[in-house]
């Protein structure tokens, strides 16, 4: 192999070869040669006079430049030349005899902004008005790598020296929507990427070349559905992003283990389990290989124009895929990356689990706002239209993706009424109703939210039982008001911001994770499903306290709302209508504030069949009694 190379950085006047050229130098220390210098005095004076340069008044200086770059070949030096080069047989002389050695980068930007750009430059003979000229001339190099110059020169350096080097910076397992898109967003922040999608005959065959033919901002990607070829793509340590499905990452991880060195990093962007990740991570460190688990939420949309990333694991392999996960995240409104080191372990995924949970419930509470809206006789419309003026006070994703699905029509009706009333779900909100059990946490919110799926999943015996168990008469006339409803809205998503972030500090304490609770409102306060104006504010609440419901500000606000709930609920109860998460946030703060509990029956009862034994009032040692109650 040469090692003796001709960097040729190509392109037309004012896409910044130049500077490009002086930092690659001094990254790579090999010298660097600007071909405007090599121009005859008469080529100078016709450019400055705004006349272009004819084929023929290249030829002189096209020779030279050869010369020039066969000199440093003969002398096994390698070196850096600028030159428009615009037509390919002006980049047949340059590299005539020594095509072997040469490597084209070819910097292209539109005319327009090529043309501000010279519009700003002093001080050079070649004028703005000469552009048109130099556009017309130019031939797209086929054997090049294209560069947009909308990049940082800085990152075109890096881009031209991993390039060099023949190799991907970053890996993308798994091309679904997810995945595709997370590689747009990486490749539009500049980063050179290798693709790998399997092979499934007749189902899923090149879908890496495909993705990449399909969108232009992937052109320098390496693909591959080949797994040894993907992985040698890949310069070491290599760093791959697993966007699969939760349920194949032990299988997928245990194909690409033979490909694999040691301190190569996996990212697990997919909605895993936060146990099975701390297994993974323990596996995968006896052979010194790093599991980096990353929630990702926001969506697909998300994926492209930036996530919410929550990123945990050993903290030094983190520092190595950090520089590729902050650039591609949402920024906050200080315009810092929704993306943080959460903690060790699979503490990540734990928190993404619980932002799905918590989703859920926000999810329901919104079904169950625009059920009382709709038997208050409002149609889907009048609902959005009440809706969009909530946003006035508050806002957040869920409730405007709401107005606007509400809005949706088909035919001359709404689409919501063809839709069958039946949830699915993945099972992140059943592993947080798991995990909150685990750690002995009442999220009853989250846990109402999942059962009301699983409810509406019984379709046929709902329809059923809705024969059985028809409503009792009810009072004819509602008394509810758009404002009892949108408070008592206000209210139950407190209730469940309480209870989110009251399981996360549990676990936290109980896995010794030390998580920042402000830190993660902050990473959600943009890209994720559950960002809100309520979440800004949670941001700053966190920073003076780890309990919300103990913070001025937000017991007055509860004690202000409560009426509003109590009045929502008391009709729904009434009127026979289900709205267990607006319901159970009220039962929630009913019997967490209640000083006395009905525990001591419950505690009696067990000590009663079971001898299970009981703590006293009197005595503060916490000592444990049996009694003989017959
Ligand atoms: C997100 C979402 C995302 C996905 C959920 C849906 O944060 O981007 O939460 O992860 O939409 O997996 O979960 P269900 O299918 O369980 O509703």
């Amino acid at each position: 192999m040469n090692k003796t190379k001709v960097i040729f950085l190509i392109g037309v006047s004012g896409v910044g070869k130049t500077t490009v050229g002086k930092k690659l130098s001094e990254s790579l220390d090999y010298p660097f040669f600007d071909g405007d210098d090599y121009h005859s005095q008469s080529n100078i004076k016709k450019m400055s006079s705004g006349n272009p340069l004819t084929d023929e008044d290249r030829m002189e200086w096209l020779k030279k430049i050869n010369a020039l770059a066969v000199s440093h070949v003969q002398n096994e030096q390698s070196c850096i030349i600028a030159c428009s080069a615009l037509r390919k047989t002006y980049r047949d002389i340059l590299s005539s005899s020594i095509e072997l050695y040469a490597s084209w980068y070819f910097l292209e930007g539109s005319y327009d902004l090529i043309y501000k750009r010279m519009e700003k430059r002093t001080g050079h003979f070649m004028q703005s008005s000469l552009l048109k000229s130099q556009f017309q001339t130019l031939e797209i190099p086929e054997n090049a790598l294209r560069i947009d110059v909308r990049w940082s020169s800085n990152r075109i350096v890096e881009i031209i020296k991993s390039n060099g080097l023949k190799k991907a910076e970053f890996g993308v397992y798994g091309l679904g929507v997810m995945g595709k898109n997370l590689s747009r967003n990486l490749a539009k922040n500049g980063f050179v990427l290798s693709l790998y999608n399997r092979h499934l005959k007749g189902k899923e065959e090149a879908i890496a070349q495909q993705v990449k033919k399909t969108y232009s901002e992937l052109y320098l990607a390496y693909t591959s559905d080949d797994l040894e070829e993907f992985t040698s793509t890949l310069q070491t340590p290599r760093k791959i992003i697993l966007m699969v499905p939760a349920n194949t990452i032990d299988e997928v991880i245990k194909q690409l283990q033979p490909f694999l060195a040691e301190g190569d990093i996996l990212i697990d962007g997919g909605n895993s389990n936060y146990q099975e990740t701390r297994r993974r991570m323990h596996e995968l460190k006896s052979k010194n290989i790093w599991l980096i688990g990353a929630g990702i939420s926001g969506g697909h949309q998300g994926a492209l124009l930036g996530p919410s990333i929550m990123p945990s694991g050993d903290k030094t392999a983190y520092a190595q895929v950090k520089p590729f996960l902050e650039p591609i995240a949402a920024k906050d409104k200080n315009g810092s990356p929704c993306c943080s080191y959460i903690g060790p372990e699979g503490s990540g995924h734990f928190i993404k689990m619980v932002h799905n949970g918590i989703e859920y419930a926000e999810m329901q509470l919104l079904a169950e706002v625009v059920l009382l809206f709709r038997n208050m006789g409002f149609n889907p419309d009048k609902i959005a239209t009440i809706l969009d003026s909530w946003s006035r006070y508050t806002t957040s994703y869920l409730l405007e993706i709401t107005a606007v699905i509400l809005r949706k029509k088909e035919g001359k009706g709404w689409l919501l009424d063809h839709i069958l009333d039946k949830a699915e779900n993945k099972g992140t909100g059943s592993w947080t109703t798991i995990s909150a059990a685990q750690l002995g946490m009442p999220s009853s919110m989250i846990t109402t939210s999942l059962f009301s799926r699983f409810i509406s999943f019984f379709i046929e015996e709902r329809r059923l039982f809705s024969e059985n168990f028809t409503p009792s008469q009810s009072p004819s006339k509602i008394s509810l008001t758009e404002g009892d409803i949108a408070n008592a809205y206000r209210f139950a998503s407190i209730i469940n911001h309480y209870q989110g972030f009251r399981l996360i500090k549990e676990a936290s304490k109980s896995y010794q994770w030390k998580l920042d609770l402000s830190e993660l409102a902050r990473i959600w306060t943009s890209g994720c499903i559950i960002r809100s104006t309520f979440m800004e504010s949670l941001v700053e609440i966190y920073k003076t306290t780890d309990d919300l419901l103990l913070h001025p500000h937000m017991i007055k606000e509860i004690n202000a709302l409560k009426p509003y709930v109590k009045k929502v609920v008391t009709e729904a109860i009434h009127q026979e209508w289900a709205i267990p998460a607006i319901n159970e946030s009220l039962v929630f703060l009913t019997s967490f504030s209640k000083a006395k509990s009905t525990a001591n029956i419950i505690q009696a009862q067990r000590d009663y069949f079971g001898a299970h034994t009981y703590q006293r009032k009197d005595d503060p040692s916490g000592q444990y009694y049996h009694t003989h109650w017959q």
